[in-house]
Protein backbone atom coordinates (compact mmCIF):
# COMPACT_ATOMS: atom_id res chain seq x y z
CA UNK A 1 0.00 0.00 0.00
CA UNK A 2 2.55 2.76 1.00
CA UNK A 3 4.75 3.70 -1.62
CA UNK A 4 7.15 6.70 -2.23
CA UNK A 5 8.08 9.23 0.06
CA UNK A 6 6.57 12.42 -0.87
CA UNK A 7 7.77 14.70 1.42
CA UNK A 8 9.06 15.59 4.99
CA UNK A 9 7.51 18.56 6.59
CA UNK A 10 9.45 21.19 9.16
CA UNK A 11 7.61 23.73 10.74
CA UNK A 12 9.49 26.91 10.77
CA UNK A 13 9.01 30.43 12.90
CA UNK A 14 10.27 32.53 9.76
CA UNK A 15 10.04 31.09 6.40
CA UNK A 16 12.43 33.69 4.51
CA UNK A 17 14.58 32.55 7.23
CA UNK A 18 14.36 28.90 6.58
CA UNK A 19 14.73 29.73 3.10
CA UNK A 20 18.12 31.19 3.08
CA UNK A 21 19.28 29.09 5.33
CA UNK A 22 18.44 25.78 2.91
CA UNK A 23 19.50 28.05 0.15
CA UNK A 24 22.45 29.47 0.99
CA UNK A 25 24.08 26.91 2.86
CA UNK A 26 23.23 23.89 1.24
CA UNK A 27 22.81 25.36 -2.41
CA UNK A 28 19.45 23.60 -2.26
CA UNK A 29 16.53 24.83 -4.88
CA UNK A 30 13.38 25.84 -3.49
CA UNK A 31 9.70 26.70 -4.53
CA UNK A 32 8.19 30.06 -3.90
CA UNK A 33 6.07 30.53 -1.34
CA UNK A 34 2.35 29.44 -1.43
CA UNK A 35 -0.28 30.09 0.90
CA UNK A 36 -2.88 27.81 1.61
CA UNK A 37 -5.40 29.90 4.32
CA UNK A 38 -7.50 26.97 4.52
CA UNK A 39 -4.86 24.78 5.88
CA UNK A 40 -3.54 27.84 8.14
CA UNK A 41 -0.27 27.93 6.35
CA UNK A 42 2.12 28.74 4.08
CA UNK A 43 4.58 26.20 2.10
CA UNK A 44 7.94 26.30 0.32
CA UNK A 45 9.21 22.68 -0.82
CA UNK A 46 12.87 22.01 -1.42
CA UNK A 47 13.16 20.03 -4.53
CA UNK A 48 15.95 17.25 -3.89
CA UNK A 49 16.68 14.42 -6.12
CA UNK A 50 14.82 11.69 -4.45
CA UNK A 51 12.13 13.39 -2.32
CA UNK A 52 10.88 17.32 -1.38
CA UNK A 53 11.20 18.77 2.05
CA UNK A 54 8.39 21.33 2.73
CA UNK A 55 8.52 24.19 5.24
CA UNK A 56 5.39 25.30 6.40
CA UNK A 57 4.92 28.77 8.31
CA UNK A 58 1.80 29.53 10.33
CA UNK A 59 -0.59 31.51 8.68
CA UNK A 60 -3.69 32.94 10.34
CA UNK A 61 -4.79 33.02 13.82
CA UNK A 62 -5.54 29.86 13.97
CA UNK A 63 -3.09 27.91 12.36
CA UNK A 64 -2.55 23.93 12.74
CA UNK A 65 0.71 24.39 13.57
CA UNK A 66 0.95 27.19 16.14
CA UNK A 67 0.74 25.23 19.38
CA UNK A 68 3.61 22.96 17.51
CA UNK A 69 5.98 25.95 17.68
CA UNK A 70 5.07 27.05 20.94
CA UNK A 71 6.32 23.86 21.79
CA UNK A 72 9.49 24.35 19.47
CA UNK A 73 10.34 27.63 18.50
CA UNK A 74 13.18 27.00 16.79
CA UNK A 75 11.36 24.61 14.47
CA UNK A 76 11.41 21.12 13.70
CA UNK A 77 10.03 18.04 11.83
CA UNK A 78 6.65 17.92 12.16
CA UNK A 79 5.40 15.12 9.33
CA UNK A 80 5.97 12.78 6.82
CA UNK A 81 3.95 12.10 3.66
CA UNK A 82 3.72 8.71 2.06
CA UNK A 83 2.23 8.22 -1.19
CA UNK A 84 -0.50 6.07 -2.12
CA UNK A 85 -2.26 4.76 -5.06
CA UNK A 86 -6.11 5.02 -3.58
CA UNK A 87 -6.69 7.09 -0.62
CA UNK A 88 -9.60 5.95 -0.09
CA UNK A 89 -8.83 2.32 0.33
CA UNK A 90 -6.04 2.75 2.52
CA UNK A 91 -7.99 5.01 4.77
CA UNK A 92 -10.59 1.97 5.04
CA UNK A 93 -7.99 0.02 5.57
CA UNK A 94 -6.18 1.48 7.89
CA UNK A 95 -9.54 2.60 9.92
CA UNK A 96 -10.58 -1.47 10.23
CA UNK A 97 -6.99 -1.89 11.61
CA UNK A 98 -7.55 0.56 14.61
CA UNK A 99 -5.61 3.61 13.12
CA UNK A 100 -6.78 7.16 13.89
CA UNK A 101 -7.84 9.38 10.47
CA UNK A 102 -7.56 13.08 11.84
CA UNK A 103 -10.83 15.35 11.22
CA UNK A 104 -13.47 14.27 10.18
CA UNK A 105 -11.78 11.50 8.10
CA UNK A 106 -12.81 12.97 4.85
CA UNK A 107 -9.63 13.77 2.05
CA UNK A 108 -9.02 17.41 1.71
CA UNK A 109 -6.54 19.04 -0.73
CA UNK A 110 -3.82 19.21 -0.21
CA UNK A 111 -0.48 21.38 -1.37
CA UNK A 112 0.07 19.75 -4.27
CA UNK A 113 -3.45 19.79 -5.33
CA UNK A 114 -3.73 16.44 -4.74
CA UNK A 115 -6.16 14.85 -2.13
CA UNK A 116 -4.44 13.88 1.51
CA UNK A 117 -5.56 12.57 4.66
CA UNK A 118 -3.30 12.92 8.38
CA UNK A 119 -3.05 9.93 10.56
CA UNK A 120 -2.88 9.88 14.56
CA UNK A 121 0.98 10.81 15.59
CA UNK A 122 -0.01 7.95 18.49
CA UNK A 123 -0.84 5.46 15.76
CA UNK A 124 2.86 5.47 14.01
CA UNK A 125 5.13 5.79 16.14
CA UNK A 126 4.78 9.13 17.32
CA UNK A 127 4.55 10.78 13.89
CA UNK A 128 2.19 12.91 12.43
CA UNK A 129 1.84 10.78 8.84
CA UNK A 130 -0.07 12.23 5.99
CA UNK A 131 -0.88 10.07 2.84
CA UNK A 132 -1.11 11.91 -0.41
CA UNK A 133 -3.00 9.90 -3.60
CA UNK A 134 -0.46 10.26 -6.41
CO1 LIG B 1 2.70 17.67 4.03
Amino acid sequence: MIGRLNHVAIAVPDLARAVATYRDALGARISAPQALPEHGVTVVFVELPNTKIEFLEPLGATSPIAKFLERNPEGGMHHLCYEVSDLRAARDRLVAAGARVLGDGEPRIGAHGRPVLFLHPKDFLGTLTELEEV
